[in-house]
């Protein structure tokens, strides 16, 4: 099989802050968005991969050339929300790719997802109609609020699960998906909502949970600490 990558690298990161945007920020000696890309530049099956940034970026070119002569990969203009990001993405791939084949898309802000994450994603949803994400059962007891931070009840958590990245999907009907939620006015906040709005119902495929999203400065200290503690030679295949 054979696979595009669509990593959507257009936020500005507001709920870390700092001096630039989260993705380009440094993790045991490159950019969390180095890493992230990491195990799909790696992998014989991605065919090339999408970055998606913002306008006014000035930190992608330095990445960009850095990672020249890896698999081949392109720049799209990112949007408003994650969503328009992740079709523009799709856009970008338009006389690249079949609409039946399949589209990864994964989150520049998550480092730490491994290859063997990867892999059983692609075993799992290539043999699915509809495509699937990866996904970790909700562990905590889970309390739902009031305004006022009261209680209100406790929320059974037996068949919650964590949407992760990276989630796959097939070209076309990802973007008939995306197309149709922007055209509706509603805003998915990832792409498997997008698809069960056409009525379909991805696979939760279990993936580790040290697949974090760098959100908070807590979870930078996360991620390096994960990052650090992989075995030498697992560096995701680029030079250091
Ligand atoms: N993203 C994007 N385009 C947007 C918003 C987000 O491509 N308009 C990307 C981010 O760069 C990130 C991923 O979507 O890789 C997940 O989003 P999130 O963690 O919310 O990142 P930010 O929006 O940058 O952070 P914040 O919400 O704290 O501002
Ligand atoms: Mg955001």
């Amino acid at each position: 099989m054979r696979y595009w990558l669509v990593m959507p690298a257009a936020g500005t990161g507001s709920r870390l802050g700092g001096p630039m945007p989260k993705q380009y920020a440094q993790l045991q000696g490159r950019t969390i968005l180095e890493w992230a890309l990491a195990p799909f530049l790696q992998d014989d099956r991605c065919a090339g991969a999408v970055v998606v940034v913002s306008r006014g970026d000035t930190w992608w070119p330095e990445v960009a050339a850095r990672l020249l002569g890896a698999t081949q990969i392109l720049t799209a203009a990112g949007g408003a929300e994650r969503c328009d990001s992740v079709l523009s993405g799709l856009l970008a791939l338009e006389g690249r790719i079949a609409g039946e084949e399949w589209v990864l898309v994964h989150d520049a802000a998550r480092p730490c997802v491994s290859s063997h994450d990867r892999d059983r994603l692609l075993e799992s949803a290539a043999s699915h109609p509809v495509g699937g994400l990866l996904a970790v059962p909700a562990a905590d007891t889970l309390k739902r609020a009031d305004a006022e931070r009261t209680v209100l009840d406790t929320v059974d958590r037996r068949d919650l699960w964590r949407a992760l990245t990276p989630q796959m999907f097939r070209h076309k009907r990802l973007r008939e998906a995306l197309e149709r939620a922007s055209a509706e006015g509603m805003r998915p906040t990832d792409e498997a909502q997008a698809i069960e709005w056409l009525g379909e119902r991805p696979l939760l495929v279990p993936g580790s949970s040290t697949n974090i999203k760098v959100t908070t400065a807590d979870d930078l200290v996360i991620a390096a600490a994960l990052l650090a503690a992989r075995p030498a030679g697992s560096s995701g295949g680029l030079a250091r």
